[in-house]
């Protein structure tokens, strides 16, 4: 079968990780006879110097003319004092919006290897931690009306958090299925106590809650979830929340995958997918072969299993993740005492050889 890709390498460690990624692809598509075809196209700061704006028309072209796209990571200081409708950030949500991308999965998983490299205690990891962070990622802050305007007090910058009910119910019945198939507890957190957009999402996900009566769903305030999630992340199965309170809670949540360096997502919800890791463009480590290309790696078993069905695939990488893992090979992010620390090529390297 033929598979028609188009990557989005973008800005700092991006290039070096879907380098890696694009190579892991490749050696899969031999073992398991798929031709994998890579369209590469800019967006981000390199997108910006090379054409003048974050998210090229031809490139849109490219992503919706493609089965699935990689991305990279976007960003650097080097655009930082752009004006907000043109900084490299905002390819990623244009890319997101125009490809209907509104459901964002972001599995923190703590693999066996690396209890050592997550932060906390032993007896809170227990037999191990697996939480699935189901993100809203066209609505809310990111998307409402927003601006900066001239007041009696001199100049106030707003940004609306808005959610439709429409919008509520399609990401809740999402985590819904999501927990179906895994442990069959959704936590739904918002801001109830304050927003009236966590309200009006907190009784629409109750609406949905009831079609689904084998889950057991809990709401939590998103201070106390971030809290908990560090107190004790075992009660978490599945999170479902807003687009802000996402990002921040699935960064939270990367510690306890060990690093930032090791959890990817997927945004679903269009024809097309998109596969990124959770991380951005890291630009304190960008061009020093540090970064860890794993979360990138884990994305695209993700496309394997939700664009192309191809679950036997999807495997394979997440096999070869772990062997090299229980190798003792790390890279400087994940590594704890008495590891082999490597860089990003050879972590690469190794994924691709540990493949079956
Ligand atoms: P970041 O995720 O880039 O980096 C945070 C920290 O994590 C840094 O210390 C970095 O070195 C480390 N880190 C990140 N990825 C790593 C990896 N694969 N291996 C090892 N260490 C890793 O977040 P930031 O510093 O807040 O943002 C930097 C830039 O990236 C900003 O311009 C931001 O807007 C952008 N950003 C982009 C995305 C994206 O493209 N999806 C996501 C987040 C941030
Ligand atoms: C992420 C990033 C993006 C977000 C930024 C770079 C627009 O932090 O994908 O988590 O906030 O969604
Ligand atoms: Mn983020």
């Amino acid at each position: 079968m033929k598979y028609n890709i188009a990557v989005i390498p973008g800005d700092g460690i991006g290039p070096e990780v879907v380098r890696e990624t694009i190579l892991v692809l490749e050696k899969i598509g031999e073992l398991y006879r798929h031709k994998f075809n890579f369209t590469e196209a800019l967006a981000g700061g390199c997108a910006i110097d090379a054409c003048g704006e974050p998210l090229p028309e031809k490139t849109l072209k490219v992503c919706k003319s493609s089965d699935a796209v990689l991305l990279g990571a976007v960003g650097g200081e080097k655009w930082d004092s752009l004006p907000g409708n043109k900084r490299p950030e905002q390819a990623l949500l244009g890319l997101r919006k125009s490809l209907g991308l509104y459901a964002n999965l972001r599995p923190a998983i703590l693999f066996e290897q690396l209890k050592d490299a997550c932060p906390l205690k032993s007896e809170i990891i227990g037999d191990g931690l697996d939480i699935c962070v189901v993100r809203e990622l066209t609505g809310g802050i990111y998307f409402g009306e927003k601006g900066q305007k001239n007041t009696n007090f001199g100049k106030s910058g707003y940004d609306v958090e808005i959610y439709s009910e429409e919008e509520v119910r399609r990401i809740a019945k999402d985590a819904f299925e999501i927990a179906m198939k895994r442990d069959k507890k959704v936590t739904s957190v918002d801001k109830a106590n304050i927003l009236e957009s966590s309200r009006l999402w907190r009784r629409v996900v109750k609406e949905v809650a009831v079609d689904y009566p084998e889950v057991t769903l809990n709401h939590m305030y998103v201070d106390n979830a971030a809290m908990q999630l560090i107190r004790n992340p075992k009660q978490f199965d599945v999170i479902v929340t807003t687009n802000m309170f996402g990002d921040i809670l699935s960064d939270e949540a990367s510690m306890i995958t060990g690093s930032i360096g090791m959890l990817p997502s997927a945004s679903l919800g269009g024809n097309i997918g998109m596969y990124e890791p959770v991380h951005g463009s890291a630009p304190d480590i960008a061009g020093k072969d540090l970064a860890n290309p794993i979360a990138t790696i884990l994305s695209a078993a993700m496309m394997l299993r939700y664009s192309f069905d191809l679950e036997k695939e999807a495997y394979s990488i997440e096999k070869a993740v772990k062997k090299v893992l229980d190798q003792n090979y790390r890279t400087r992010d994940i590594a704890s005492e008495g590891a082999e620390v490597i860089g990003t090529k050879e972590m690469g390297r190794l994924i691709r050889e540990a493949l079956i």
